[in-house]
């Protein structure tokens, strides 16, 4: 284990975006073990590192960032060097039915595991805990403006609220403790091992089995999309090359309203499945519009292009594409995450040998 140069706690690791982390590191940085620490709620789903998880740098540890002893048992486990911290509750509509899960994650479990960094480390150089934040932390924009990372926060619903919080406390951190924190706030994430439940990957299921396209309120509501692999290379960028103690906003200036969006993707797929044209939009279905729900997002990255040269590889278009395909290839991959089929397989991979 003292072979590898970085011994890097990625919690979350199991989920949508930390599953791209993971295998960016575990592919493109074989000196570094990469510990991928998740409690394998409903949202993680060990399906989603298949293709990387028999490599000789990557563990799996199966814990609770809430939980003391296993944030402990992790760090002195693999004598742990270094953090990116992506666990959290995500969706914001399961956050307005009951936010307490989301204070204990993202608040609770946030202050554990800096609490276990700073007492690790003890003061000592070289040791980065990068939070994975989002740009929700800043509110909700008019027509106008951009989010930029002097905005200040205006948190609104109930998980952008514990998100915020999250961030207060790594800053406090530092601050007060030194530690050595780089942080991280990002737009939507669109891609591959996407949980059917967010906008995207729950329209492309919807359409491809015929079923009512939610959409909420108007329409109105505007996002800014990025290519999950985009933030997974723009967070590995921060890690290394970002300043500390400083945020960096990212998001790939890729602005649209939700039923322009849900119209696209009718007419992609439309196109891929042999549809007529048209004949998903058929499937639109206005509903009730979130508690609360922001009106538009939208991130000025300059910094990050600035200072670490970092810009999104691939046009919405394209990345969209991908996606798409991606889950006409995969189908199965969204019945056994939502079956919990996913459960025997690990099983079979991590308590029967
Ligand atoms: P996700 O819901 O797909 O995955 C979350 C992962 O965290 C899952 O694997 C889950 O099992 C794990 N987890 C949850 N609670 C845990 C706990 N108590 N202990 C250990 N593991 C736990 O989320 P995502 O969309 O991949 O988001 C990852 C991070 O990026 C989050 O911090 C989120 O706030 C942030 N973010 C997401 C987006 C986006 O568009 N999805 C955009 C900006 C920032
Ligand atoms: O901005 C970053 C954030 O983006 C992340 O921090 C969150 O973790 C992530 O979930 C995402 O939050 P949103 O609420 O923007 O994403 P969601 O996919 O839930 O919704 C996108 C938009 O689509 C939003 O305006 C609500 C709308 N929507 C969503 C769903 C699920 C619909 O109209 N119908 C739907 O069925």
């Amino acid at each position: 284990m003292e072979d590898f140069q970085k011994r890097i706690l990625v919690t979350g690791g199991a989920g949508f975006i930390g599953s791209h982390v993971v295998r960016l590191l575990v592919n493109e940085y074989p000196h570094y073990l990469i510990v991928n620490f998740d409690r394998l709620t409903y949202a993680g789903n060990l399906e989603n590192l298949r293709d990387v998880d028999q490599k000789d740098n990557y563990r799996f540890v199966k814990g609770d960032i809430v939980n003391a002893a296993d944030v402990q048992a992790a760090f002195e486990s693999y004598d742990i060097t270094d953090v990116i911290h992506l666990a959290a509750e995500s969706h914001v509509d399961r956050s307005i039915e009951g936010p307490m899960d989301f204070v204990m994650t993202n608040v609770v479990g946030t202050v554990n595991l800096l609490q276990h960094a700073k007492e690790k480390w003890n003061g000592e150089e070289g040791h980065i805990f990068h939070h994975v934040s989002t740009d929700e932390v800043y509110g909700s924009l008019g027509e106008e403006g951009l989010f930029r990372e002097d905005t200040p926060y205006d948190p609104r619903s109930p998980y952008s609220a514990s998100k915020a919080s999250s961030d207060h406390f790594v800053s406090a951190y530092h601050h007060t403790y030194g530690l050595l924190v780089k942080m991280s706030n990002c737009s939507n994430n669109y891609g591959s091992h996407h949980f059917p439940e967010k906008l995207i990957p729950l329209m492309i299921h919807n359409i491809l089995n015929n079923k009512p396209l939610p959409v909420y309120g108007k329409g109105e509501n505007v996002r800014d999309w990025l290519w999950v692999e985009d933030h997974a290379k723009a967070i590995v960028a921060i890690f290394h090359k970002g300043r500390i103690g400083e945020s960096y906003n990212v998001g790939g200036l890729n602005e649209w309203t939700n039923i322009e969006l849900v119209r696209f993707l009718c007419q992609l797929m439309d196109r891929k499945l042999g549809r007529s044209v048209g004949e998903s939009e058929k499937l639109i279905s206005y509903v009730t519009d979130r508690k609360g729900h922001d009106l538009r997002y939208a991130i000025d990255a300059t910094k990050l292009q600035n200072e670490l040269g970092w810009t999104p590889s691939i046009t919405f278009e394209e990345g969209l594409e991908k996606t798409v395909d991606w889950y006409l290839a995969n189908n199965e991959w969204v019945d056994k995450v939502t079956s919990g089929t996913y459960q025997t397989y690990y099983t079979n991979m991590y308590e029967n040998r």
